[in-house]
């Protein structure tokens, strides 16, 4: 590349289209082009993750025409890759002028002007657009092994991974589909969680394992149907270990994610009762050896089986919880959850830097229901992993739906609650395909 001027693209689809080629063809005319492939951490800063993961996406641009190398891109800025090739030009779609890129942009003339680099701008090729080719692809679905291996995916990409709690079809399709834009940056919930509070409760039934296996599962099925994210699914206390591995298998062919058991035994009490309700803890070596049969029950290296350590609902102290984490990922779980109902989150900020200074990689999973003023940033300083809301979408529905019963009961008609109703047209529109 002797006296070729250096060229770089930034690049983060999965699904090249003939814009894409274009400003290639446009990169290459002006000398030897190098595309800096955002990694999947780069792209999940701002958007939801990539079909297809790094390495997929960079053999795909490596043997495009025009393409003589491939590096990886692992922040959404450019300045790092820029300031190690220090290229003559880089290229970019001209859409980038305007909006939330306009501020990339930018950065990116600051940097490279300060050794004579130049922009440019290749004009927008019209009529078609990698938004909507990704709606589209959402509509076609996924598949088991797909959703499955999203979640590990996740957690190697993210500071941390959103979870949302769902019920249902309905709810399914909120997390699926929710977005807000916070500071032009995209955010959505990453996944599922199938609690065993809601899908108890809106059966009418106690949190007691009451509700089986085979029947949250068919209700599961409502959500597999119109979702594609990642599902984490809540195992109770798995049960017998002769049952658990059934569990495992289950769960895995479905394309779940993940199965989170927790260490009690004998009639199961939920765990916001706290002490309120007899929460016996396993042995440490009867829950290992459940932990270590689940994991050689399932056929993938993707499904996870994270063990839940329950010591500050039962009262007992960091001292438990810790020994417990270090035999049961001795035990071969794959990632750990810390449940406390205290209001404070010390307990939990406490027990993240101590098995973070024992172990750094393992995922620590936490669900802040009660100690819901810390935030998913701060939660990730702690060393979190992933966080869970385990109950939302049910706990804001039914006090709608309670002040609905009452206003019809109270006016002896239905108008008054209008307001507290989304419009007929709009219910009838919500799912497609309804007219
Ligand atoms: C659930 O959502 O069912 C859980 C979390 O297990 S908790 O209700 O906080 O125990
Ligand atoms: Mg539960």
């Amino acid at each position: 590349m002797i006296d070729r001027k250096k060229v770089y693209v930034g690049m983060s689809t999965d699904i090249i289209h003939p814009g894409h080629l274009n400003i290639i063809h446009e990169a290459q005319k002006l000398g030897y082009v190098t595309v800096g492939v955002l990694t999947d951490a780069a792209i999940s800063s701002y958007k939801r993750l990539p079909y297809l993961n790094y390495e997929q996406r960079s053999l795909i641009v490596k043997n495009l025409k025009g393409v003589e190398e491939v590096i990886p891109q692992s922040t959404l800025d450019y300045v790092p890759n820029l300031e190690l090739l220090r290229p003559d030009f880089v290229v970019h779609g001209d859409d980038w002028k305007e909006g939330v890129q306009k501020e990339t942009r930018q950065r990116v003339i600051d940097t490279i002007s300060k050794w004579g680099g130049k922009v440019i701008d290749v004009p927008y090729t019209k009529g078609i657009s990698s938004t909507q080719l990704n709606s589209k692809l959402k509509e076609i679905g996924t598949t088991p092994e797909i959703r499955l291996k999203r979640l590990r995916r996740l957690i190697e990409a993210k500071s941390i991974v959103r979870i949302c709690e769902s019920h249902s079809g309905l709810t399914g399709l909120i997390i699926e589909n929710t977005s807000v834009e916070v500071n032009g940056i995209r955010r959505e919930f990453d996944g599922m969680w199938s609690s065993s509070l809601t899908d108890s409760t809106s059966k009418g039934k106690p949190d007691i394992e009451a509700v089986d296996l085979t029947t949250r599962l068919h209700d599961l099925n409502d959500a597999l149907e119109c979702t594609t994210k990642p599902i984490i699914f809540d195992g109770d206390t798995g049960g017998k270990i002769e049952h658990f591995v059934f569990t495992v298998r289950t769960l895995e062919r479905l394309g779940i994610s993940a199965v989170i058991i927790e260490d009690k035994i004998g009639l199961k009490k939920n765990s916001l009762f706290g002490t309120d309700a007899i929460q016996t803890q396993d042995t440490i070596d009867g829950f290992c050896n459940k932990i270590r049969a689940g994991k050689r029950a399932q056929i993938t290296d993707d499904f996870m089986i994270i063990a839940r350590i329950e010591s500050f609902i039962a009262g007992k102290g960091q001292e438990d919880a810790m020994e417990r984490a270090l035999a049961y990922i001795e035990a071969g779980a794959d990632g750990i959850m810390i449940h406390s109902k205290d209001k404070s989150g010390e307990d939990i900020r406490l027990f993240c830097k101590a098995l973070r200074l024992a172990n750094q990689s393992v995922p620590i999973v936490v669900v802040p229901t009660t100690y819901n003023h810390v935030t998913e940033e701060e939660l990730s300083l702690w060393g979190a992993n992933i966080v869970i809301y385990a109950n939302h979408m049910l706990r804001s529905a039914y006090p709608a739906m309670l002040n609905t019963a009452k206003s019809i009961l109270s006016h002896g008609r239905s108008y008054e609650a209008n307001e507290l109703c989304m419009p007929v047209k709009e219910i009838l529109e919500l799912i497609p395909g309804t007219k």
